[in-house]
């Protein structure tokens, strides 16, 4: 449940608070500008450009989601980053022509009360891919690791414990058969601001802002260490993170699904079309900042 309205909650803080230099590049950017000076493309990419490549990217998709249908393949796409990193949008680009049922989104809400006395890792079992199946995880267990941590949710001593157990977790599944990406979507601060702004004052939008965001904006450095430790934690030989650089919606998108395409086998795959991330957008632990 989202607790709305926040009587311009962002714009005081956008006002208010925001340090100097994120609000001057808000203020001097045009909505076509890449705000993080460390994204390596200053402009958006073309919108034309973009939907031209998405296309055969969806192509591609519909045939891998065919081939995980046919061979009983299972595959578990988790999506992680900060508030307004794009997840939702992203995962809304995978799914649009895919069948609902068979390529599953798993978007869980804060766990209840009975949740909280069971092992962490239990309510997403029941939850993980059959076969033939491909499940979209919008949010995960990793919230244990970064916004649990920083607002407090989980005691540090849970936290431990979820880090200590969290490679092993993911080891399994992947012995299983289970075939786990993990994709952390970068977002810059600045942008950030800008996509929380639009959703405030966009009416269509601002079921996307909880209390977390708002209150978010002030923890941002608390947000930073928590996901390098993440990082530092659980980027394993068996389920490694791919960062992707989200400050540009469309070319997070391209490079989120080809990194799909490329880590999945599936018959008849077209390689021209699927080609390979973008080495600047999307890469390991390192590229994130
Ligand atoms: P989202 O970004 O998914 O739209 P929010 O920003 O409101 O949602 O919350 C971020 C995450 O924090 C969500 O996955 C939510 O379930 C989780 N969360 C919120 N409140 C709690 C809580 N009391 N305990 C544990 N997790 C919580
Ligand atoms: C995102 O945009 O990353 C998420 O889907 C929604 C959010 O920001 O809470």
């Amino acid at each position: 449940m989202k607790d709305l309205p926040f009587d311009g909650a962002i714009t005081k803080f956008y006002k208010d608070d925001a340090p100097r230099d994120i609000r001057d590049a808000i203020e001097a950017s045009d909505k076509n500008d890449v705000l993080s000076a460390s994204f390596p493309y200053r402009k958006r990419m073309d919108e034309k450009e973009y939907l031209d490549q998405l296309e055969k990217l969806q192509i591609e998709l519909v045939k891998m989601l065919a081939d995980i249908k046919a061979t009983g393949k299972r595959v578990a796409i988790v999506f992680e980053g900060r508030d307004a990193a794009g997840k939702g949008g992203t995962i809304k680009r995978f799914r649009e022509n895919l069948n609902p049922r068979v390529a599953r989104l798993v978007a869980l809400p804060a766990p209840s009360d009975r949740q909280k006395t069971e092992w962490y890792f239990q309510r997403y079992i029941p939850h993980l891919p059959a076969g033939g199946e491909l499940v979209f995880f919008d949010r995960s267990w990793y919230n244990r690791a970064v916004v649990e941590h920083v607002f407090g949710f989980c005691t540090p001593d849970e936290r431990e414990h979820f880090f200590a157990q969290v490679p092993e977790f993911e080891k399994m599944l992947v012995d299983e058969g289970i075939v786990l990406i993990k994709l952390w979507l970068n977002v810059g601060r600045a942008e950030q601001l800008r996509r929380f702004l639009k959703r405030e004052n966009d009416p269509l939008k601002q079921w996307k802002v909880s209390w977390i965001d708002v209150e978010g904006l002030k923890r941002w450095d608390n947000y930073s260490a928590a996901i390098r430790d993440t990082f530092a934690r659980s980027h394993t030989g068996p389920a490694p993170w791919t960062v992707i650089r989200a400050d540009d919606k469309s070319r997070a998108r391209l490079a989120a699904i080809r990194r799909v395409l490329t880590r999945v086998d599936y018959a008849g795959k077209n390689i021209d079309a699927v080609g390979a991330p973008d080495p600047r957008i999307c890469g390991g632990p390192e590229i994130w900042d």
